[in-house]
């Protein structure tokens, strides 16, 4: 059941070319823009004239959220704001007719999402969902939706449904755009690069042992930090949440620039710092912050682009990924700290599959 993988969650995380592959079935075609989200198409004109969208989720569900609030706000540019559903829930939230509330779950039966629903819907804000099993309450209680179709994900560390979301979020954006501020051509270049994305990850996945040498250096360190701006920012969250879940190394993201602001103070020889440094408009940046992490003696592993030759420059540790646009990127950098955390937990052998404390589906508050 595990199809030759040792876990399960090593094997969803294998599985994500294929589950970026069928979140487009049926709704991509790469010719003129075409793009059709059936669970929502009745509802598209009513999105694409919302005053505001807010996202709830938790989580890893909630990391997503946060590259949709990007990603609409970049292509659409319809105001998004995003809250963690236990927050939108109880205080009181200023939302109504004139918004759409977006809920996004995996399981669909998340207690606090399900209860941030049902508060928007009793505010009077149209209600839409994401998530990825069939026939869950969410699913039920929404008025329209899309399933993310990412097939059962066992391990409680969310990889592939994270990945489906991203993917689902992306065209969602896309779809909101069409006709408003992008042009089918621009609309047909993007879904061209989201086609591409099942290949790069395969080639990701191939760094499997690269990546897992890293991991033997690093496994007994006591904290990460993990660093990326723009769209790699929710990317840093997740992979530190990724690490802390399975692994119970303390582990916290951070958006790059706020590192001044703060955790600086934590650096020196013994606190690995993941930093997310591919090539798009915070590049220059980026490397500045590995200099300012290097000059106190931290340890940097970088993510960067294939061809980049500064990063290496400046550390020794580096993953070199296929290159993408900013949109995009996190459906590629979010692969290999997904790997990095599995093999520092397997390491130290932890249970992986079923970490301590945690539960798949977490239906009480
Ligand atoms: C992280 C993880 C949790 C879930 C969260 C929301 O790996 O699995 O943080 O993302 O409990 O779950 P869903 O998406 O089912 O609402």
């Amino acid at each position: 059941e595990k199809g030759g993988f040792e876990h399960f969650m090593l094997k969803e995380i294998f599985e994500q070319p294929e589950v970026v592959h069928d979140v487009m079935r049926g709704r991509v075609r790469l010719d003129e823009g075409w793009l059709r989200l059936g669970g929502i198409a009745d509802y598209l004109d009513r999105l694409k004239q919302a005053k505001r969208i807010v996202i709830c989720a938790c989580g890893t569900s909630w990391h997503a959220a946060l590259l949709g609030e990007y990603l609409i706000e970049e292509f659409a540019r319809i105001p998004v704001e995003v809250d963690y559903a236990s927050e939108f829930r109880y205080r009181n939230p200023l939302v109504g007719v004139e918004d759409v509330v977006i809920v996004i779950s995996q399981s669909g039966e998340t207690a606090d999402t399900l209860a941030a629903l049902r508060t928007a819907k009793e505010k009077g804000a149209m209600v839409m969902g994401i998530c990825n099993v069939v026939g869950s309450t969410i699913a039920r209680e929404t008025v329209c939706g899309m399933y993310t179709h990412a097939g059962p994900e066992i391990g409680v560390a969310s990889t592939k449904a994270f990945t489906a979301q991203v993917a689902m979020l992306y065209m969602l954006a896309l779809s909101l755009s069409k006709g408003r501020t992008m042009s089918d051509s621009e609309i047909t270049l993007h879904l061209r690069e989201l086609s591409e994305i099942p290949e790069k990850v395969a080639r990701i996945l191939e760094l499997d042992s690269q990546i897992k040498l890293i991991a033997e250096r690093f496994k007994d360190a006591k904290n990460f930090l993990y660093l990326g701006r723009g769209f790699n920012f929710p990317v840093a969250l997740e992979g530190a949440l990724k690490l802390k879940e399975i692994s119970y190394i303390h582990a916290e993201g951070y958006p790059a620039a706020e590192m001044k602001h703060g955790p600086i103070a934590l650096i020196d020889e013994d606190m690995p710092v993941i930093i997310l440094a591919t090539r798009d408009n915070t590049y220059a940046k980026i490397l500045s912050n590995i200099e300012e992490v290097r000059s106190r003696k931290g340890r940097v592993i970088a993510i960067a682009s294939e061809g980049d030759t500064e990063v290496s420059r400046l550390t020794e540790e580096v993953i070199y990924i296929p290159q993408a646009s900013g949109p995009i990127t996190p459906l590629l950098t979010v692969v290999p700290l997904q790997l990095l955390a599995y093999h520092i937990a397997t390491l130290r052998g932890c249970n992986v599959d079923r970490p301590r404390n945690l539960a798949k589906s977490v239906t009480v508050e």
